[in-house]
């Protein structure tokens, strides 16, 4: 029988907690048996005194053990992979929306568990609550169903996957424990790995809109959730993109998915489809296991004919459809959910000429999405879906006297209008139009 205060005095004391102590501790945790003070103060001496490996793999087996695990057996039996993608979180990062539906389009099944917006980030499941109708979070049975009907689903945490970090991250988001290599590795590897996936592609954003902003940093974190995975026997890879702007031209949720129904129609934004087709290039490769020479550019080349022919369009409408999406309202001409009740309010530079943009402030802009309704100050808030920024200028591009860096869309009876046009219009650095200022590389670098 282990003392949760022992525990917690030997993280304190900077020494090394075995496998049984940590078991116990986040069981006990998860049952309610510990509570939330001591788990918070074990979470503040791991921050501060980490973890080594080990320690990081036992937390992490503590947490997948902690609820139900997903089993496709049934899929691996008709020669299915199951993969999936998961990304750090940014602003406008829309890429699971067109990612899902490329890889079911290329045979694999995807059952993806998605998040919520947290702090300046927002969330898939967020975003596709937008969309009249859809269910997006599904309990374990109907999930369960959907991939097998479909072979790809949107889902969010229940109470029963992953109570324990479901019940840790509420916690560390107050205490200010988030930022550990160790306890973040554990929480996002302990969702995926409970997906009995064969393969996983992770979107390890850097950059002034990530969470975590320094490359360092970011790569730290790639390489910690990279190793979790293969421990456990899945094929990871981790992609290092940057957030130093948003991606695409729109954030918030129903301007977002408006901007993925474009990709997946042919058009839309250059860097979020060109980001979506690498990284499902990539997560093909490791769910086919296709080690052949060429491999990555064979599946770039598949995943490019599934959006110009229109196969993962289809794919995206039948996976909405099953999830309760009325159809209606993904027709190009139904804007009622997106826009009715809201107003296009442009965002002006101070400018008397032509002008270019030289870098955004990411995180200020997504804090403004807050600060308009389309994020959560508390975790129980309400969001407004319909509220967004759309038409953003991408760095590199000029913008002249009277044209808009971006539009807000806003509630019509929003009374701070000005002062978020304000705060917006400060996110723009703009520079001399000679300068040349080019958008930086998508990926920075792939871990393995
Ligand atoms: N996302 C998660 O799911 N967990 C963390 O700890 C951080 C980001």
């Amino acid at each position: 029988m282990f003392l949760p205060q022992e525990i917690i005095r030997k993280k304190r004391d900077k020494q090394t907690l075995t496998r049984e102590e940590i078991h116990f501790f986040v069981q006990s945790f998860a049952t309610g048996v510990i509570p939330d003070y001591q788990m918070a103060a074990l979470a503040m001496a791991v921050v501060l005194n980490g973890m080594n490996d080990e320690e990081t793999a036992s937390l992490l087996t503590a947490m997948i053990n902690s609820g139900e695990r997903m089993d496709w057996t049934p899929l691996r039996k008709q020669g299915i992979p199951c993969v999936d993608k998961h990304s750090t979180g940014g602003v406008g990062d829309k890429t699971s929306l067109i990612i899902l539906p490329l890889l079911v389009a290329d045979g694999l099944a995807v059952p993806m568990v998605a998040g919520r917006g947290l702090g300046h980030t927002g969330g898939t499941v967020d975003k596709l609550e937008a969309i009249p109708g859809f269910m997006a979070q599904p309990n374990s049975e109907q999930f369960r169903s959907w991939i097998i009907a479909r072979r790809g689903a949107f889902g969010a945490q229940t109470d029963s996957f992953v109570p324990a970090d479901k019940k840790l991250y509420a916690l560390r988001d107050v205490t200010a424990t988030v930022e550990s290599i160790s306890l973040i590795t554990a929480s996002i590897m302990s969702k995926k790995l409970a997906e009995d996936l064969d393969a996983l592609i992770l979107d390890v954003k850097f950059g002034s809109g990530a969470f975590l902003q320094s490359y360092g940093s970011a790569r730290e974190l790639a390489q910690s959730l990279v190793n979790a995975g293969k421990m456990a026997g899945c094929r990871v890879e981790a992609a290092l993109t940057n957030m130093d702007e948003p991606l695409g031209r729109t954030a918030g949720h129903a301007c977002e998915v408006v901007e993925c129904l474009d990709i997946l129609q042919g058009a839309g934004a250059q860097d979020t489809r060109e980001l979506s087709l690498q990284l499902a290039a990539r997560a093909a490769v490791l769910g086919h296991q296709d080690t052949s020479i060429g491999a990555h550019e064979k599946a770039y080349t598949r995943m490019k004919k599934h959006l110009e022919s229109g196969r993962a369009y289809d794919v995206f409408l039948k996976i909405a459809e099953q999830q309760g999406a009325h159809l209606s309202a993904l027709e190009r001409s139904n804007k009622e959910w997106i826009e009715s009740g809201t107003i296009d309010v442009p965002v002006l530079a101070d400018i008397q000429d032509t002008q270019r943009v030289e870098s955004i402030n990411t995180r200020a802009l997504g804090l403004l999405l807050i600060e308009m309704g389309a994020g959560r100050k508390k975790k129980e808030d309400a969001i407004d879906h319909k509220v967004g920024l759309v038409n953003m200028k991408k760095v590199g591009e000029t913008v002249t006297k009277g044209e808009p860096l971006c539009l807000l869309r806003l509630r019509k009876h929003d009374t701070h209008a000005d002062k978020l046009q304000l705060d917006a219009a400060a996110a723009f650095l703009l520079t001399d139009p000679k300068k040349q200022v080019s958008a930086k590389p998508l990926v920075a670098d792939w871990i393995k």
